[in-house]
């Protein structure tokens, strides 16, 4: 298949393109400065333009507090995947965020979101899925070019800070290469991809602080963060099958 990638800048984007060669897909990718999800013509033209098979949505505001507040993140979360969607097969990458209460949740499993980014993900991933798409929930995601806290981990521990690591949320972080490999499979309906090892974001960084020996790890709660919009305490998905993360720190911290 040629499977166009917009929003192939981010991290599971940039993961996606470092294991494109080893997949029998064709990928094209496309980053937010060539191709802005939310505009028609945009859509319409790289549709016209590399006429693909399927598309794997990976645009998306991924700041979730900044999605409860800032006006056009709902156009690019959920508009914008019902459109493509509309007109060509398409895989949305979507995000454990969407059940709230107790884990593992499965594939089958009704969403009850709660936030306004869990929302919007729950909203995209039913709009999708009416116009014959497909969904690829996934979680915790770390490894290079990435934002978010354990992709940056290593880096803030070299430079000698003090990093704040959450211990009170089952997380089952998942190596972007290892969940690259598994998306570019395809596999049609609703699928979870996630690594096998249960864990804490605290134990994810005294396992670095061990290899890069420099820095602190302080130990934090949730409610410490002082973050506005709700996430889930155990949004942990089932089946999990990547491998666990711990097999995976050197190569995080090789990369990082
Ligand atoms: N990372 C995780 O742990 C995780 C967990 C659960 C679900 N997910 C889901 O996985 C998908 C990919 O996430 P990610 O971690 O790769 O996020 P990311 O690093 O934030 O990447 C998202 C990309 O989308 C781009 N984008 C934003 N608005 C756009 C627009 N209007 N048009 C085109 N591109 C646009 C962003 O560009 P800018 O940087 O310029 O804004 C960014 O390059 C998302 O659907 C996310 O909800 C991720």
């Amino acid at each position: 298949m040629r499977i166009l990638i917009p929003g192939a800048g981010g991290l599971v984007g940039s993961a996606l393109r470092a294991r494109a060669a080893s997949s029998i897909h064709e990928c094209v990718f496309l980053e937010r400065a060539e191709c802005d999800v939310t505009d028609a013509h945009h859509r319409v033209e790289a549709l016209r333009r590399y006429r693909p098979d399927a598309v794997l949505f990976c645009a998306a505001r991924t700041d979730v507090d900044a999605c409860a507040v800032d006006p056009t993140a709902e156009a690019v979360n959920v508009t914008a995947p019902a459109a493509w969607a509309r007109d060509v097969e398409t895989w949305l990458l979507s995000s454990n965020f969407v059940f709230a209460g107790e884990g593992p949740h499965l594939p089958g499993e009704a969403p009850g979101p709660v936030g306004a980014y869990a929302g919007q993900k729950a909203r995209a991933e039913a709009a999708v899925l009416a116009a014959g798409g497909h969904v690829a929930r996934v979680g915790w995601v770390y490894g290079p070019n990435g934002r978010t806290f354990a992709s940056t981990l290593a880096a803030r521990l070299r430079a000698g800070q003090a990093v704040r690591a959450l211990y009170d949320l089952r997380v089952q972080p998942t190596w972007s290469l290892d969940l690259a490999d598994a998306l570019l499979e395809m596999p049609r309906g609703v699928h979870h991809h996630v690594g096998r090892g249960e864990g804490s974001w605290y134990a994810v960084a005294l396992a670095v602080h061990a290899r890069v020996r420099r820095g602190e790890v302080v130990p934090v709660r949730l409610a410490e963060l002082g973050l506005t919009e709700p996430r889930p305490r155990d949004g942990r998905l089932a089946p999990a099958s990547l491998p666990p993360w711990w097999e995976r720190m050197d190569a995080l911290v090789a990369a990082t």
